[in-house]
């Protein structure tokens, strides 16, 4: 077996927001992969921490009126404290803000100038002349340049998913005050990725872990590289050497973390940190992510690593990423399930959880989590299986035969537990955690249908002897699922190491251990240890979360009401009956997403305050009025309006409305109409003004 040291990390939570299911898929292989290297007695060093820099953080921070320091803080103590709870324990959990960061990255970026791989260019940048900033990253929104949809600075999060450079995105707007964002000048600078492209196509079919990450990655160099900007107009990050005014981005000083955190590591505990990262160490490392940041670590990162003298790692292992009830992770739609307050919280088990997520799919493919598929997997898969052999295998040996019968397992069930070892050596070699989970799956169920065929209760009656030799067998079998299982539940793995008498740690066993008796007799007290999830619990969480669906689509509904009243007389003034109404419809059909548009496509509608001077009725028309409008110009406009049915012509006159004052004419039963006056609702009620309010006044 290698004795190489590994270092395994995992993709740096932003702290902005809680831990949401999507972000354990990261998390939970990583852990399930670092318990199995450590069951079979390598070296293992597990780091990870948070990603404190970027613009989502300050914008989040700025509106909880708290610094990015302190929003990093309690976020970083929150991630901290759910992966203990989910049984996941790094050696070193840090921060990118922390002083060793700000000196590792200083430093890389230092060799990375020196080594001649950044430069200096003057770009065209948002800049929104309202808040008199440059607009780096999330704070600006546009037009993806590339495939058309409306994205953000740094990426088209919701069309291509480029990532975005400073000064690409078109039409920019400004998320802070919202008017439309003009380009300035600005110096900043740039890695050039090309310089890296021999090294990368040699490094990157070298690269082990999951095949997705290799094939991506060699399909963008392929393309070609683009260089990147490394620097941001920010002050919230690490300082770029010998520029105050400018912070290095956040993708630089994030990975550098790795790094960073692996040093704390080694400070706190006299490890070696530099056998991981110079090229001259034996040491291996590992990144577990999620399919969306693949780039920035096949390409990116191993390249900044390169620059700079390091070694880049010898694996990337990217999940696909996890939806719900198959629909895309959205915060804002609430299209999430929170681990904390819609899962620890109410007393779920994080076992159960961390074996759902290991067991749904291969590792590259999307996880669709749904609450009854997940109810289904645990009590069909697991409860009535491996729950039921320990129940049995427990309860018989600890109160019908007194403890552990002094006797050795026989030799084809060491021969099903050593295949049920190899096939799972094979399965995390691969990366394939669905495969690992089903071999020890597997094992339980040869033990289960070993138990019920066999049925030590019968032959007590007849051959105590057999009986004796069954039971042992059969805690063999638990022995050694229970040393499978701990990657996988390993506070269920720990309760049944204790129920066999054990009193150390599981996790600190060996593989090999699950082929060797037991040096003791007594058994403690057996108890249940998985339980079933019930029907009625599964319909509470998913009312939870159609709960949670609905507020956010009743909130999105609400503006489109608002737009809907706003658009209702566009059709009072042509006339239309109420049923085809657009507005009306779109009130009916709230469930349909709402087209957004820009503050500047909004004032491409001139709305102006009008003074009723004159009204009469159209001749020949039921619904028509003609209305003469005082707006301020040098002769009343005509407007006709279909709002007949619920006004007399002469209640109108004196009145203040708001009119659409540059609609283009039209003629309605052959008059002719200059703009639209707006109403809402069925009887039309009139927009008017609070205070009196000069003809002409601009309606904003
Ligand atoms: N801060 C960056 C990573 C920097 S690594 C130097 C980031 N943060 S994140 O909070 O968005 O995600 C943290 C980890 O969770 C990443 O590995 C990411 O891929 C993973 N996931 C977050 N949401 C996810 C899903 N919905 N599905 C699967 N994994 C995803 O990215
Ligand atoms: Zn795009």
């Amino acid at each position: 077996m290698s004795d190489t040291p590994i270092l395994v990390t995992c993709g740096l939570p932003y702290t902005n927001g809680p831990c949401h299911l999507g972000h354990l898929r990261t998390y939970v292989p990583a852990d399930f992969y670092v318990r199995y290297l450590r069951h079979c007695g390598r070296e293992v060093v597990f780091v990870c921490g948070s990603d404190n820099h970027g613009t989502p953080i300050v914008i989040s921070a700025e509106t909880e009126g708290v610094t990015p320091r302190q929003m990093s803080e309690r976020y970083n103590a929150h991630f901290d404290e759910t992966f203990k709870k989910m049984g996941i324990f790094f050696d070193r959990f840090g921060m990118t803000d922390d002083p060793m960061n700000h000196e590792t990255t200083t430093e890389i970026v230092t060799k990375l100038i020196e080594n001649g791989h950044i430069y200096k260019k003057t770009i065209s940048q948002s800049y929104c002349p309202h808040c008199e900033m440059f607009l780096p990253d999330r704070y600006v929104e546009g037009t993806c340049p590339y495939c058309g949809e409306k994205a953000r600075g740094d990426e088209c999060d919701q069309g291509c998913g480029k990532h975005l450079e400073p000064g690409e995105l078109k039409d920019p707007v400004c998320k802070i005050c919202g008017s439309p964002a003009e380009f300035r000048d600005q110096e900043h600078y740039f890695l050039k990725l090309g310089d890296f492209k021999d090294f990368l196509n040699g490094y990157l079919p070298t690269i082990q872990g999951t095949s997705n990450a290799k094939n991506y990655a060699s399909m963008w160099v392929k393309e070609g590289l683009h260089d990147w900007c490394v620097t941001r107009s920010f002050n919230w990050g690490v300082k770029f050497p010998g520029h105050d005014d400018l912070v290095v981005y956040v993708w630089v000083d994030a990975p550098i973390g790795y790094i960073s955190f692996t040093k704390e590591w080694a400070k706190a505990t006299g490890g070696d940190w530099e056998q991981f990262w110079k090229p001259e160490g034996k040491g291996e490392v590992i990144h577990f992510i999620g399919q969306d940041i693949i780039y920035h670590h096949c390409v990116f990162w191993p390249s900044l690593l390169e620059g700079a003298g390091y070694k880049p790692p010898k694996a990337v292992v990217a999940s696909g990423m996890v939806k719900i009830d198959d629909k895309k992770f959205s915060k804002s739609r609430g299209c999430v399930v929170w681990t904390n307050e819609d899962y620890l919280d109410i007393g779920l088990s994080p076992d159960y959880l961390r074996y759902y997520l290991l067991s749904y799919t291969s590792h590259t493919k999307e996880l669709n989590f749904s609450w009854k598929e997940y109810q289904a997997r645990v009590n069909n898969e697991f409860v009535d299986t491996i729950g039921n052999f320990f129940y049995r295998t427990l309860h018989f040996a600890a109160n019908k035969m007194g403890g552990i019968p002094d006797l050795d397992a026989e030799p084809q069930v060491l021969e099903a537990i050593k295949s049920t070892i190899a096939q799972l050596d094979k399965a995390v070699g691969e990366y394939e955690f669905k495969a690992a989970v089903e071999a020890v799956l597997a094992l339980g169920n040869t033990a289960n249908t070993y138990i019920q065929t066999n049925a030590p209760w019968k032959l007590m009656k007849t051959d105590e002897n057999a009986a004796r030799q069954t039971i042992r067998n059969c805690l063999q079998f638990v022995k050694a699922l229970t040393i499978l299982l701990d990657g996988i539940m390993p506070v269920k793995a720990q309760e049944a190491w204790e129920l066999l008498g054990y009193k150390g740690k599981v996790a600190d066993c060996r593989l090999s251990e699950a082929l060797t008796g037991f040096d003791h007799s007594e058994l403690p007290t057996p108890k249940i240890l998985f339980a079933k999830i019930e029907d009625e619990k599964v319909a509470e969480y998913e009312n939870t979360l159609k709960m949670r669906l609905e507020e956010a689509k009743a909130k999105e509904a609400g503006s489109a009401a608002a737009n809907a009243a706003g658009s209702a007389p566009a059709q009072t003034a042509s006339d239309k009956p109420k049923t085809e109404n657009k507005g009306d419809k779109k009130m009916e059909d709230n469930n349909e997403p709402v087209e957004q548009i820009s503050i500047d496509e909004f004032f491409r509608t001139q709305l102006k305050v009008g003074k009723i001077l004159e009204v009469e009725p159209v001749p020949k028309s039921k619904k028509l009025l003609k209305i003469m409008v005082d707006l301020g110009e040098e002769s009343p406009r005509q407007i006709v309006s279909g709002i007949a049915p619920y006004y007399r012509p002469e209640e109108l006159v004196g009145l203040s409305v708001v009119v659409v004052a540059n609609l283009k004419p039209a003629k309605l039963c052959g008059v002719e109409s200059n703009g639209m006056i707006l109403a809402a609702g069925d009887e039309a009620s009139l927009l008017t003004t609070k205070f009196e309010v000069a003809p002409g006044t601009k309606v904003l």
